[in-house]
């Protein structure tokens, strides 16, 4: 029974390579990592505390490296003699920690992941990774301008930069990195026009909350076939949203709320439009409500609140709007006229305000109508009656 076992053992033994360790320069590498951080601010259970060097990073025992490393053996195959583990992945817990990041990372030829999130971490950033697909940096203290460098991360899929305290021009390198299919630069205090090229198979792009400034060029936009996530809210752009910018093939949810735009152009959708969430509130659109928004079939989510709107609601918006009807519709604080077409109001599944406009029949006891309509006056002195020559306003010409 014994000599089976350890027959069984001697076997078992031989598939898994048991041999294997980790690469002595993905140790140092690890090591140094380690060391750049402030001791103070690795706290006793956190992941970085149990990085105990006594053990093998990617073989450890039962109470070393618990988490924040992924692994991968490489070569050896039957002679597991020469087989060696490659950190593939680094994903670190939100501990608050401290520190800079070593060049020695770029030691981790095979890293693909790195995700340090909501920590401290400050100074360069990593960018001599050359298998690097995930690079996740949100919440922390990195300045000072978004280097050229990035741009020689090639395997990027995933940058997410956000939330730190970054400041500079956005760059323009976007182009050439065709791996990219997300990027947040979002509260990173980035100003200056938006780039003229982004990532040509970008799925997902958040800028929000810097201050970028000119307007949405269809240059710079045309060519993302991929985009389905535009996120550029609480920004200084202005201009015309034009026709176009719906049109872009794979576009799903548009916010670009809280700029400065000045007008939505909205043309018929074309076959297979997937639009379902459109946020254009607190700009300073003028003009109508697009009724051709009502065209587009997917479409479920209307935001064109705190605007400079005049005109009616179209009929299209309520029972003759295309495949599936409004669900969210936040027009309020605007100077909407005439009658709230029938079906809105009776319409049980929809959310949202018509409020604070100038609308009639539109009952303050029903929830879509609170706030309540603007004063007469304010509309009068609004649409500039009797052909007087209209005053400043402090709605519309703020
Ligand atoms: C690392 O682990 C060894 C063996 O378990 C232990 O003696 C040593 O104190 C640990 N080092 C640190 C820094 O915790
Ligand atoms: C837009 O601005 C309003 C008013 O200043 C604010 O309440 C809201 O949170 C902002 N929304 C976004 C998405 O920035």
């Amino acid at each position: 029974m014994a000599i089976l076992l350890h027959l069984l053992f001697l076997w078992v033994g031989s598939l898994a390579p048991a041999g294997a360790v980790t690469a002595p320069s993905d140790v140092a590498a690890l090591a140094a990592f380690k060391a750049a951080i402030s001791p103070a601010s690795i706290t006793p259970f956190s992941c970085l505390a149990s990085w105990n060097f006594s053990s093998d990073p990617c073989r450890p025992g039962p109470s070393h490296f618990l988490c924040g490393l992924t692994c991968t053996t490489t070569g050896g195959g039957a002679a597991t003699a020469t087989a060696t583990d490659r950190v593939t992945a680094i994903a670190l817990d939100p501990a608050g920690y401290s520190g800079t990041l070593t060049p020695l990372l770029s030691q981790l030829s095979l890293l693909a992941h790195l995700e340090l999130p909501n920590n401290a971490f400050h100074g360069p950033i990593p960018t001599s990774l050359p298998s690097l697909q995930t690079l996740i940096l949100s919440s922390n203290s990195f300045s000072g301008p978004i280097p050229s460098s990035v741009s020689k991360l090639t395997s990027l899929q995933i940058l997410d930069l956000s939330r730190n305290p970054l400041a500079g021009p956005i760059p323009q390198f976007w182009g050439s990195m065709s791996g990219l299919r997300r990027l947040d630069l979002s509260f990173t205090r980035l100003y200056g026009n938006l780039p003229r090229a982004l990532p040509p198979n970008l799925v997902n792009l958040a800028l929000r909350g810097n201050s970028l400034s000119g307007t949405i060029k269809r240059a710079t936009f045309a060519p993302l076939r991929a985009l389905e996530v535009v996120e550029l809210a609480a920004n200084r752009l202005e201009g015309k949203v034009e026709g176009w910018f719906f049109l872009l093939p794979s576009l799903q949810q548009v916010d670009l709320a809280n700029n400065s735009l000045s007008g939505v152009e909205v043309g018929p959708p074309s076959e297979g439009q997937q639009l379902v969430a459109v946020d254009l509130g607190f700009n300073r659109i003028e003009g109508q409500l697009p009724a051709a928004l009502a065209g587009f079939p997917s479409l479920v989510a209307l935001t064109l609140r705190h605007n400079r709107l005049r005109g009616t609601i179209p009929s299209e918006y309520a029972g003759a709007k295309k495949g599936v009807p409004f669900r969210r519709l936040f027009l309020d604080g605007n100077f909407l006229t005439g009658t709230v077409p029938a079906g809105l109001l009776s319409s049980g599944e929809l959310v949202g305000s018509l409020g604070d406009n100038c609308l009639e029949g539109c009952p303050s006891a029903a929830a879509l109508c609170s706030p309540p309509q603007k004063t007469e006056a304010v509309c009068k002195q609004g649409y500039g009656v009797d052909g007087r020559t209209r005053r400043p306003h402090p709605y519309l010409d703020r």
